[in-house]
């Protein structure tokens, strides 16, 4: 923006005029009259400046709330300091790391490091005790290679696509949607190939690596080839694990003695062949999906046998209409905003699973409803899970909860012309599908962001200690005696039988409570020179850093119930001064 003085009648006028582009035109229009005098034109202009950026903040923020914003260059200072001080804990601890660093690594390929599987092994089995507890609900296993016709069936081969883009000059392929957004071109999502290739054109919108010309913006199947046989036949690696479950449904259904609803889950690796990945777990090209199948007859698609349960039941959500997150009854959503009480059932354990068993905190967590535009092909109703992180910049999807009516079935039923009606309650139909589909590896980075806290000797994880990698460390004080370790070592055996337990005598006792709070681990146990005189032990707190003595005969019993939160700390031992060692 800048002042123009213009003169009238021999007078002068000061206006404040900014250039704004219109089609392939830049005009100049006025934004404000600043007065006759040159200096009090000045300040108007500074102060109308300041406004409109603070206008253009809040609506950046409004922006970040809904997600929308990507990461770079718009995240504040002190998120990307955490993004980076958590990547730094993973890869040091071993969390994660890049794959195959060593020949310069993939993007979209990470590793689990001993600590990062023991989360991912905790998150998986917590899901699987939560949702697998329903009567008729199984986990299997199948393939992550499929023929190419379940893919013809499930109308991944015509639609699961991205749009792509590449350099005229230096053949650079890179996503076109996510480069007209970083542009600030809103809504991408919804817009065609040909709006995109428009876009790009008449904004002279250049090659980010070598500035050359655009070409036209094509669709990019998502799906990994994977030639099968000698003969070549096509196959690909499944984009999701869900087509899995379809294809076993009848063999299940039957083995099952013929009862709906019935639930398939899977917890297995998916890959999509990301055009340019990126933003972290967020968009990998081999990850995890814990997705549940829920077959079920279409007609009882607004009942529940557990209805009443969950129908007072407030959901944290916002709808796709609205602007406002909101917390709205169960009831309500169904009477009032037509969502089937069958869906509002699994929304509402949903919920409870992010707030009960992963203690996500209430606020960081919501249900976004997508339009039609933004629902993937095969959904009737679909809302994302979606977590507040920091290090991602607001809301991003961690799950979803979607209603994929028979689209599957019949495609397969189609495709494969084998008959997958059943027969059940005196009526042949193809059952109806409810998916709840969690993406593992966006949990896993939900955790590390939700539970990172700085403490006094740097960033420490506070997970909850059913989702800490190890759950206890065990510390002998005195290194140099031989019945101290022995004993520590006793005890240490005795509890790894039973919990994931780390073992540490190197370094000061400082050092080494430190770097159990880096990684999380609720309680340490020490072994103390009163140790072999009392047959106790010191158990300390990782939130508070106080101590209690423990008998050695009570340990394996007061961890347990410790770690279940069944006793307060400062109930379950006898409180000692922490020294300062
Ligand atoms: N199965 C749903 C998804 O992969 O998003």
């Amino acid at each position: 923006m800048y002042i123009v003085k213009k003169k009238i009648k021999g007078k002068e006028y000061f206006y404040l005029r900014r250039s704004v582009r219109e089609g392939d035109k830049v005009k100049s229009k006025n934004v404000a009259y600043l007065g006759k005098e040159k200096e009090v034109a000045e300040k108007r202009a500074e102060e109308i400046i300041k406004n409109l950026e603070k206008k253009v903040k809040k609506r950046e923020d409004k922006e970040k709330e809904d997600g929308k914003i990507k990461l770079k260059g718009k995240m504040k200072k002190e998120n990307e300091e955490k993004l980076e001080e958590i990547a730094r804990i993973a890869r040091k601890r071993g969390f994660f790391f890049q794959t195959a660093r060593i020949y310069g690594g993939k993007a979209g390929f990470y590793t689990y490091g001993h600590l990062g599987k023991a989360l991912k092994l905790d998150w998986e089995n917590l899901w699987r005790k939560f949702f697998l507890q329903e009567e008729n609900f199984y986990e299997i296993q199948s393939n992550n290679i499929l023929p190419e016709k379940v893919f013809e069936a499930s109308g991944h081969l015509k639609n699961f696509n991205d749009p792509l883009v590449e350099c005229k000059k230096c053949h650079f392929r890179f996503r076109a949607d996510q480069f007209l957004e970083d542009k600030g071109i809103e809504d991408t999502e919804t817009l065609s190939i040909e709006k995109m290739s428009k876009i790009i054109k008449e904004k002279n919108f250049r090659c980010p690596k070598c500035g050359g010309n655009l070409g036209e913006v094509k669709w990019f199947n998502m799906m990994f080839p994977v030639p099968i046989g000698f003969n070549n036949e096509k196959g690909y690696l499944s984009p999701e694990t869900a087509q899995a479950s379809y294809l076993a449904f009848k063999e299940e259904f039957e083995a099952t003695r013929n009862k709906l609803p019935l639930g398939l889950a899977i917890i297995d690796k998916a890959y999509r062949n990301e055009i340019s990945p990126r933003q972290l777990f967020f968009r990998l090209r081999e990850f995890t999906q814990a997705e549940l199948q829920i077959f079920f007859d279409p007609e009882k698609i607004n009942e529940h046998n557990n209805w009443n349960q969950v129908k007072e039941k407030k959901l944290r959500l916002k709808l796709a209409r609205e602007k406002e997150i909101k917390e709205i009854r169960c009831e309500e959503l169904n009477k009032k905003f037509g969502l089937p009480k069958f869906y509002l059932y699994y929304a509402s354990k949903i919920q409870n699973f992010y707030l009960k068993i992963l203690k996500i905190p209430l606020e960081k967590f919501r249900f976004r409803e997508l339009s039609k535009e933004e629902r993937a092909f095969y959904n009737k109703i679909h809302f994302d899970v979606e977590l507040d992180l920091e290090t991602m910049g607001g809301f991003k999807e961690v799950a979803g909860l979607h209603y994929r009516t028979d689209h599957d079935l019949k495609g397969h039923q189609k495709v494969s012309k084998e008959n997958l009606e059943i027969y059940y309650e005196n009526k042949r139909f193809i059952p109806h599908v409810l998916e709840l589909s969690f993406g593992v590896d966006r949990n896993i980075w939900a955790l590390l962001d939700v539970f990172y806290s700085v403490g006094k000797e740097g960033g420490i994880f506070k997970f909850p200690p059913k989702l800490a990698p190890y759950k206890l460390a065990v510390l002998p004080l005195i290194k140099n005696k031989k019945e101290f370790v022995e004993l520590a070592r006793e005890i240490y055996n005795q509890l790894k039988e039973e919990f994931s337990c780390f073992y540490d005598e190197s370094g000061s006792i400082g050092r080494r409570y430190a770097r159990q709070d880096e990684v999380g681990t609720p309680f340490c146990i020490t072994i103390d020179g009163e140790s072999l005189k009392r047959k106790d032990v010191t158990i300390r707190d990782r939130d508070t850093t106080e101590q209690i003595r423990v008998k050695i005969k009570d340990l394996k019993e007061t961890l347990k119930k410790l770690l279940e939160k069944e006793i307060k700390f400062r109930e379950a031992g006898k409180r000692i001064s922490t020294r300062k060692k």
